[in-house]
């Protein structure tokens, strides 16, 4: 198993918990989860929270943290926005980049992903990548030509180092938040066409290292069974991941051996 494909279980906590619900949140969850070291968990919590949760992550170093969103400028008058290295100075190793949320309810553009996802790099954060097709995209049988469109853009013009440092997440739009999740053999023919096109940009030996996550009404109930499938390294998990007692139940999920 190569280090970086262990398996990642992560909660995106979108806007919810303040820094008193966050760190109820982690004396909840630290006694249900003990460390293991055949997994890699990490908590997006919104940013005014990082901090909170960092000083409750401190006795817990395989607690790891990271931001919802940057913006690609380092710093400056950008009212409301969050740089990568400020994210990193407060406790965050990771930015997911392209969320459904920033695409759709935001307006991203694919350009604007690919610049958050070089800015990231520029920081020291590591991108996790979002990317996956809508309904009326999967209906018309576009979901390989959105999602490598989609990552093709964010890749476009990164150096092949930093692709082979990127997280991905897979995660239908239609998925997200709707209680229906996507099989886990169309989890995994989505993660493969990715992987495919990833080992085009960097090689396969990035190809096979990049860990491919999962996300998409993730539950207690369904995390091992999507977490067995084929090129699955991992769950990006929304609603579920805001019960310590559950998200616990998906972070301590069987998991493959194998990368
Ligand atoms: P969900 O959200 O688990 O609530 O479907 C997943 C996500 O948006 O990352």
């Amino acid at each position: 198993m190569t280090p970086l494909r262990r398996p990642v279980i992560a909660g995106n906590w979108k806007m919810n918990k303040g820094p008193a619900a966050t760190r109820e949140f982690f004396r909840q969850f630290k006694p249900r989860c003990p460390a293991r070291t055949d997994r890699t968990l990490a908590f997006f919590p919104p940013a005014v929270s990082l901090m909170a949760a960092a000083e409750m992550a401190r006795d817990r170093p395989d607690l790891l943290l990271g931001v919802q969103n940057i913006y690609w400028k380092p710093e400056g008058a950008f009212t409301g926005e969050l740089s990568g290295a400020m994210a990193r100075e407060a406790g965050a190793r990771f930015t997911l980049v392209g969320h459904s949320e920033r695409r759709h309810v935001f307006g991203e553009s694919d350009d604007d992903v690919r610049r958050k996802v070089a800015a990231a790099f520029e920081a020291d954060l590591v991108p996790v990548l979002c990317l996956g097709e809508k309904l009326e995209e999967r209906k018309a049988g576009q979901v390989e030509a959105v999602i490598l469109r989609q990552l093709d853009a964010a890749v476009s013009g990164l150096p092949e180092a930093h692709i082979a440092g990127l997280l991905i997440a897979y995660e239908p739009v239609w998925a997200i938040g709707t209680g229906v999740n996507a099989t886990p053999a169309d989890a995994a023919a989505a993660h493969a066409v990715l992987r495919r096109r990833l080992a085009e940009h960097a090689g396969e030996d990035a190809a096979r290292s990049i860990p491919i996550l999962y996300g998409g009404s993730v539950k207690p109930e369904n995390a091992t069974e999507l977490l067995a499938a084929a090129d699955v390294d991992g769950l990006l998990v929304g609603g579920a991941s805001l019960d310590p007692g559950g998200f616990a139940r998906i972070a301590l999920s069987e998991v493959r051996a194998s990368g």
